[in-house]
């Protein structure tokens, strides 16, 4: 081949390779030329049979074309990924600036989520700062700590999802306060109630403790007013003189607030729970007539949570000194707050994720109640 017509395939190859529309094209003319039936490889199998001049000349005049033609396949493949990138993205641009399908211009905030904030704000007023805890506790900070032995009968009233303990493949010991600290393997359950927080506090920072932990709690409940999970709060005061007095007057006044509703009153009604003695129910004032629920001060009594003097037995099973240090603990519903400050009648619309349900009673983000401004 003379020279001249190793120029023109040269030629021939690049105008090819320049003239491929797309990524698929270029790669037959690649293999049309450098495959294995390729008319560059083809022509140096043919260098075996020249003599040794003409071979060095041709391969040599070969190796060029070669080299040409790589480095225009290379350059033309990029170019090519660049435009096919290019093209993608103005095809799939978003106009953020849209309107929303539907005309609903904006999402609401669930009355849980603004309970729980109206909750913080009053208890934060208060002096009290928020703890939180793990949904999946162990079976020591839920039961046993709070004075719930393993075979209580109060656990019945509490059943719960139990877990292998945390470590997988661990065989679960006896909750104590030493294995607890020592980080050994437990069984672990879905937390009953928020009281657990208590025993994590407690276990965690010396008192004074003034707290309140809010979150979600579990149980093997699932009726009209029953939901396997719930939330709840819990609050906890620890120092050398909290009394009764204290804790009565601190929910009349977290709850007045709440409520807005100033005579709003509030009764402790005797109770029996393992963590707190005495213990009380807490009632707050109602109205039941023609069948409408109405809070205030009109005789007759609605039941809103649970409260006591911390157990003496929970305090030494968290390293606290009972001869030292006393205080309260209570315990409420977040969802049966919500329905009864916004009218919301049926507690299992709170897990259904229905929009309209979430029109209705959801508050637009920058519009909602807020008791610190007197909403
Ligand atoms: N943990 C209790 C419950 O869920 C409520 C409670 C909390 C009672 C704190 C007393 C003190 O029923």
């Amino acid at each position: 081949m003379s020279n001249d017509e190793m120029k023109k395939l040269q030629g021939d190859l690049i105008k090819a390779i320049e003239g491929a529309e797309g990524s698929a094209a270029l790669e037959v003319v690649r293999i049309e030329a450098l495959g294995k039936k390729g008319t560059l490889t083809e022509m140096m199998k043919t260098l075996g049979g020249l003599d040794p001049d003409a071979r060095k000349a041709m391969g040599a005049a070969l190796n060029e074309v070669k080299v040409a033609i790589t480095a225009a396949l290379e350059a033309k493949g990029k170019t090519l990924a660049a435009a096919a990138l290019a093209a993608r993205l103005e095809k799939e641009r978003i106009d953020i600036t849209l309107p929303v399908r539907g005309g609903e211009s904006e999402g609401r905030i669930h009355p849980i989520t603004q309970t729980y904030e109206e909750i913080v704000t009053i208890f934060a007023a208060m002096g009290f700062s928020v703890a939180k805890g793990p949904d999946i506790e162990t079976d020591w900070n839920n039961f046993t700590a709070l004075n719930i032995p393993p075979e209580h009968p109060a656990r019945q009233m509490q059943d719960t999802f139990y877990m292998p303990p945390s470590t997988h493949g661990a065989v679960a010991v006896a909750g104590s306060e030493a294995n607890c600290r020592a980080g050994v393997p437990q069984e672990m359950v879905l937390r009953t109630h928020t009281s657990p927080v208590q025993i994590r506090t407690m276990m965690g920072q010396k008192p004074p403790i003034r707290i309140i932990a809010p979150g979600r709690t579990y149980r093997c409940d699932s009726d009209m007013t029953h939901t396997p999970m719930f939330s709840q709060f819990e609050g906890l005061v620890i120092d050398e003189k909290t009394h009764m007095g204290h804790l009565k007057g601190c929910l009349l006044d977290f709850l007045r607030a709440f409520f807005g509703i100033d005579d709003l009153p509030l009764r402790f009604r005797p109770s029996y729970f393992p963590f707190t003695e005495p213990s009380a129910e807490i009632d707050i004032g109602c109205s039941r007539k023609g069948g409408e629920l109405k809070l205030g001060n009109y005789g007759d009594w609605l039941e809103i949570g649970g409260c006591g003097m911390v157990n003496a037995n929970v305090l030494r099973n968290c390293g606290v000194d009972p001869d030292k240090y006393q205080g309260f603990a209570f315990g409420t519903g977040i969802e049966r707050l919500a329905m009864l400050k916004y009218g919301i009648p049926d507690l299992r619309t709170f897990f259904e994720a229905d929009m309209r349900w979430l029109k209705h009673y959801g508050f637009v983000p920058l519009d909602i109640p807020n008791p610190a401004m007197g909403a």
